[in-house]
């Protein structure tokens, strides 16, 4: 059994990775259904929620059946990443993660995310601090390193875990090399092998497949995977690893009339959450891949995303249901 502190996941645990943008509660709630053991909120900008901004504390709206969930916070400073961790403890998750990969300029170039693989002291510190923020148990999601230069991941895995983080999730890759080539785990393997290392270790990065899922758990040991980009519009994807792993057979692929359900399921909450007119805006980008793989879809994509009308989104996700209902699916 995987514990992060008194959380229990199960045996293989599967963790919805933190998405700005997507792993919304609309999202949360069809991979929730999908499978996910543990999942987390899209990061929360420490600087955003001590200016009490509309958007930070929104996504710290979280529902009693996700748990158990986390809340993601990211910042700069030490201080201001204390003092957020107490307000996001009052939203009641079951822990709080910190974000020490993302990648991007804005964040990144602002001595946040990633740019803490610079300097490993000030991680350390601002970890501290999180940790003695809050009673909730703090986790860290993090790169290899800054540049393939400096993979350090080895060294700050038993410094975090040394003040108190726990449970670690590595991403393969560098900040620099942001989301290009493929994932590298053999380091998230080294951590594992560390015998020093007592906190869970779940890799990240890649995961698309139950089969490649079992591969890089058997490689690498880890003691659970995270997965992003493979969830979305694919939620379906934790139960399918899951029944892989324990059966050694594959799932069948939901078939269209599945996935118009779930399709509508997170559009019906997007719009519950977001109002309508934002909540089918932000839909659009998701109907690619909830219907991947029927032939000839683009005719139907092309009307869903043209519509602002929600009953006209309905019809057309009805046609799509009778229209490919004896098509065969590719997952
Ligand atoms: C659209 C998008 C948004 C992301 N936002 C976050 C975020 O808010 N916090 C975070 O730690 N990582 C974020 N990531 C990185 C993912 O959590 C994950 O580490 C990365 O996608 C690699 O995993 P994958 O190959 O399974 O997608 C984001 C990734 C994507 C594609």
């Amino acid at each position: 059994m995987v514990k992060i502190d008194n959380i229990e996941l199960g045996e293989f645990p599967l963790l919805l990775a933190p998405m700005e943008d997507v792993s919304d509660p609309p999202f949360r709630a069809v991979c929730k259904e999908g499978g996910a053991d543990l999942m987390y909120t899209e990061f929360v900008s420490s600087e955003g929620l001590i200016r009490d901004a509309a958007k930070s504390v929104q996504k710290l709206d979280i529902f009693e059946y996700e748990r158990p969930i986390g809340i993601q916070l990211f910042g700069s400073d030490i201080e201001t990443m204390g003092e957020c961790t107490k307000i996001a403890t009052k939203a009641g998750p079951d822990l709080i993660d910190i974000n020490y990969g993302c990648p991007v300029k804005q964040v990144a170039c602002r001595g946040a995310g990633a740019a803490l693989l610079q300097d490993i002291p000030k991680m350390v510190k601002m970890t501290e601090a999180v940790v003695k923020a809050t009673h909730l148990p703090v986790t860290v999601k993090t790169r290899l390193g800054w540049d393939e230069s400096t993979k350090n991941i080895e060294d700050v895995a038993e410094r975090l875990q040394d003040i108190g983080i726990k449970a670690l999730t590595v991403h393969g890759r560098t900040r620099v090399q942001m989301y290009k080539g493929d994932a590298d785990w053999t380091l998230i393997g080294k951590i594992k092998d560390n015998p020093r290392i007592k906190i869970p270790i779940f890799g990240n990065g890649d995961i698309d497949s139950p089969e490649k899922a079992i591969e890089y758990r058997n490689r690498f040991g880890v003691d659970g995977i995270m997965i992003g980009r493979a969830s979305i519009g694919y939620p379906w994807i934790f139960n399918e690893i899951k029944h892989f792993i324990k059966t050694g057979e594959h799932l069948a692929p939901p078939t269209t009339a599945e996935r118009v359900r779930v399709c509508r399921k997170h559009l019906d909450f997007s719009i519950q959450w977001k109002g309508e007119r934002t909540g089918i805006l932000e839909m659009r980008r998701h109907y690619a891949t909830y219907f991947k793989g029927l032939n000839n879809f683009k005719p139907y994509r092309m009307r869903l995303v043209e519509t602002l009308d929600y009953a006209h989104i309905l019809e057309i996700l009805d046609e799509v249901t009778d229209i490919y209902a004896l098509e065969k699916v590719e997952a």
